[in-house]
């Protein structure tokens, strides 16, 4: 498996080739590949690289099901990761002995098939939310986004930037200004990467300026991704999202979260079941190469926050918008 490792961008296009479950687990934790409909892939490929040098006999299902939950905890928050590894499991246990190998790689190709045809169905509800909803006189529609949920975070299209590329596709104009996303900088790294490579005009703000930014300028609205929504509709996502929902509410502007359904987890009633990564504090106070504070300091680095269902004005998924009251109306998505 080949994977463009993100955390070189913008400066560097650097490719990483990925041929064990152990390297593919360290990718993930690595942020090699990240976004949550692209790890889900990701680990479902890393699943079938650890089962597809070995003999095609029963040993095989026991040491898959090992492979997938070694691969589940490379990051807990996005449940698109462990919904794809359950995905290959169930694909392996219907196969024959004999052709699980086969059934497997099938598995993973579906999933990246599904997540393309799933991401392009969100840029065509996106784009009719967008276009119905906009209230400012600009001749581009004005947006905010935070983090990464572009074509990179994905396997194609991406789910908060999928309705831009759509409409861009179709000459409608975009004016995306884009959180820096403090602390690995997802949004000024790959989501103006991303959006410059695509010729969509973007400006890119330190997390710090939104306030601002939506207090003296017009937005039609803000639109993110999401690494897991619970049955009541509150969405975790990149830390800062919470910050982005909050002030969106007190300014009047639409709070749009774009995912796929395989993003929905009905089987937590709430956000406070989400689980919430923790990560290095060194990427907070020694990012990028540079002591930012003092050695010894106390320091707080959660990769996600858990924005109230009641700050959402609706879902964007590849079966259609889902709309307040979410804990009433998303059940009635899910297959
Ligand atoms: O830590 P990351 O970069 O994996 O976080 C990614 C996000 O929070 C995205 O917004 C989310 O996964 C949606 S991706 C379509």
């Amino acid at each position: 498996v080949r994977l463009l490792d993100q955390t070189k961008l913008p400066a560097q296009t650097v490719y990483i080739d990925i041929s064990t479950a152990q390297q593919m687990h360290d990718a993930i934790r690595r942020l090699v590949v990240r976004g949550a409909p692209a790890i889900g892939v990701a680990g479902a490929f890393g699943a079938y690289l650890a089962i597809r040098g070995l003999p095609d006999d029963e040993s095989i299902l026991p040491l898959l099901d090992e492979a997938c939950r070694f691969l589940t905890t490379s990051r807990p928050t996005a449940v698109n990761l462990s919904w794809a590894l359950q995905r290959v499991r169930r694909a392996a246990a219907a196969a024959p002995v004999g052709a699980i190998k086969p059934a497997v790689l099938d598995e993973c190709t579906r999933l990246l098939d599904e997540d393309v045809r799933a991401c392009h169905a969100i840029g065509q509800h996106g784009l009719e939310l967008l276009k119905a909803i906009k209230r400012t006189n600009s001749p581009a529609l004005q947006l905010l986004t935070h983090c990464n949920a572009g074509s990179l975070a994905t396997v194609r299209y991406g789910t908060a930037l999928a309705p831009i590329y759509l409409g861009s596709e179709q000459g409608l104009q975009f004016h995306v200004f884009v959180d820096e996303t403090r602390p690995l900088l997802q949004g000024s790294r790959i989501t103006a990467y991303e959006l410059s490579q695509a010729g969509i005009p973007c400006t890119v703000l330190c997390d710090n300026m939104a306030a601002s930014v939506m207090a003296s300028r017009k937005l039609d609205a803000v639109i993110v991704g999401a690494d897991r929504i619970a049955a009541n509709g509150d969405v975790a996502n990149k830390i800062g999202t919470l910050g982005v929902a909050i002030l969106a509410k007190h300014f009047g502007v639409p709070f749009f979260v774009a995912a796929p359904l395989s993003t929905i987890d009905m089987s937590i009633p709430s956000g406070a079941q989400i689980p919430i990564e923790q990560r290095d504090t060194r990427e907070v106070v020694h990012g990028f190469g540079a002591l930012t504070a003092p050695a010894d300091v106390q320091c707080l680095n959660p990769a996600f926050d858990v924005t109230p269902a009641e700050l959402v004005s609706a879902i964007i998924t590849d079966r259609g918008v889902v709309r307040p009251s979410l804990v009433t109306n998303l059940p009635k998505f899910m297959p």
